[in-house]
């Protein structure tokens, strides 16, 4: 069977490989997200919500959400987001009963469209209640286990001098900052590579930020730094963290420990943002960066001041063909059956395959807060209160978008001003 080629690109693959979607061979660009692959290969949504079977579409692409879940070479569940794309892949789509486009489970949704609790469902009818606990039991839940299971190993523990968590912007200013006063500094991060956001920049954009990140290419490169990506940062007990990722589960137990994770993006409550098509800027903004073509005709909904991904987005796409229309005002509702078709607007309706959120995003709180940080709520959410600039205790600091910094050229001198406190 020839590999079916890629319609949704903006330009030629550089290193085309063949990998297999739901037992069809297909391409895409070596080492991207196979979550852009199949955007790309115009196969959104391929997800499923585990209740009411609705369509579900990537909606982040920094394993946030849940909507780019498949079973990858026989493992389920896997965030299709955080998997680059390697040679002879099996991608499948899970939890569906009949096709990707064709789920026969989700009836349920439509019999159900106010919801229900499934804990209830002809409780106390005889009989019925043991028929539908049967039926439950087998549909319920996501994907099936893997046919092999993997053998569990012991984490290792060991000490440091310097941890950052998070390679985003503020992350390497931070590394490279503490590199400079001699510290030997390590660097953990969730994604492929270091970069976080800046991946999703134009290189027009934020030209600082930008240096930041070659700076931090060239102490990587000169063993100023080092680096460990694919690894999660599970859990932040006293003085011990977690570290999980693909060579195995780590304690670190740093002498300075530096948080860095940014934010999550920010969101709307409209009707239907939940539709495959409706995604963060960012999302979109690293999509097209990648070279994929996102949709036709793309609605972003920028209520505020339109963010430097907004800005990417536009640019890249400009003179593409792909229709781009920003608005001030957030959806009223969004509509389509399995990917967005419509975005109405206060009294008018557009026609639109994508629609774009761009509002402020929140700090990505948790770990400050597992490292003891007070937190306050504002309306873009919990933000960690601080008595010192940048610091949680004599050892824990917190910089960066995390810590409430907005995302701008500014955020680096925060970021050093902290460091240097240190
Ligand atoms: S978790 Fe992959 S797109 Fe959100």
């Amino acid at each position: 069977m020839s590999a079916s080629h890629d319609t949704g690109r903006l330009r030629a693959l550089a290193r085309p490989t063949s990998f297999t979607f739901d037992g069809e061979r297909v391409e895409g660009e070596l080492g991207e997200p196979v979550a852009c692959a199949l955007v790309a290969l115009g196969r959104m949504p391929w997800a499923r919500s585990p209740k009411f079977h609705r369509p579900r579409g990537p909606a982040c692409l920094r394993a946030a959400c849940d909507g780019c879940l498949a079973r990858v070479d026989g493992e389920p569940n896997v965030m299709t987001c955080t998997v680059p794309l390697a040679p002879d892949m099996d991608v499948r789509t899970q939890n569906t009963l009949g096709s990707r486009t064709i789920d026969l489970l989700r009836i349920t949704d439509w019999f159900f469209p106010d919801g229900f609790n499934h804990h209830e469902l002809f409780a106390g009818v005889t009989g019925v209640q043991t028929v539908m606990e049967v039926f439950a039991r087998r549909v319920a839940g996501l994907g099936r286990l893997p046919a092999r299971s993997v053998a569990t190993k012991p984490a290792s523990r060991r000490r440091l001098d310097a941890l950052v968590i998070g390679a985003g912007p503020a992350g390497m200013a931070a590394a490279l900052t503490l590199a400079d006063r001699g510290r030997a500094v390590e660097i953990v991060d969730e994604g492929f590579g270091a970069g976080g956001s800046l991946r999703a920049l134009h290189e027009a954009e934020m030209p600082r930020i930008h240096e930041v990140g070659h700076a931090f290419e060239r102490a990587l490169h000169g063993g100023l730094v080092a680096a460990r990506t694919r690894a999660v940062v599970g859990a932040i007990f006293e003085r011990d963290v977690l570290v999980v990722g693909e060579g195995g589960a780590e304690i670190l137990d740093p002498e300075t420990l530096v948080l860095a994770p940014g934010a999550h993006d920010g969101v709307l409550a409209f009707e239907g943002n939940d539709l495959p098509g409706v995604m963060s800027a960012r999302a979109c903004a690293t999509l097209v960066g990648r070279g994929v073509r996102p949709g036709d005709h793309v609605l972003i909904a920028a209520p505020g001041e339109p963010s430097p991904f907004t800005r990417s987005i536009g640019r890249i796409l400009s003179g593409t063909g792909v229709e781009v229309t920003v608005v001030e005002e957030p959806p009223v509702r969004v509509t389509g059956s399995s990917r967005v078709r419509e975005v109405e607007l206060g009294g008018r309706r557009v026609r639109a395959d994508l629609c774009v959120v761009d509002v402020e995003p929140s700090p990505a709180y948790e770990l400050a807060q597992q490292a003891g940080a007070t937190l306050v709520h504002e309306p873009r959410g919990y933000v960690p209160a601080l008595r010192e600039a940048g610091r949680i205790d004599a050892r824990t600091w917190i910089v960066g978008e995390s810590a409430g910094a907005r995302l701008a050229e500014e955020m680096i001198d925060g970021v050093r001003a902290v460091i240097g406190a240190i």
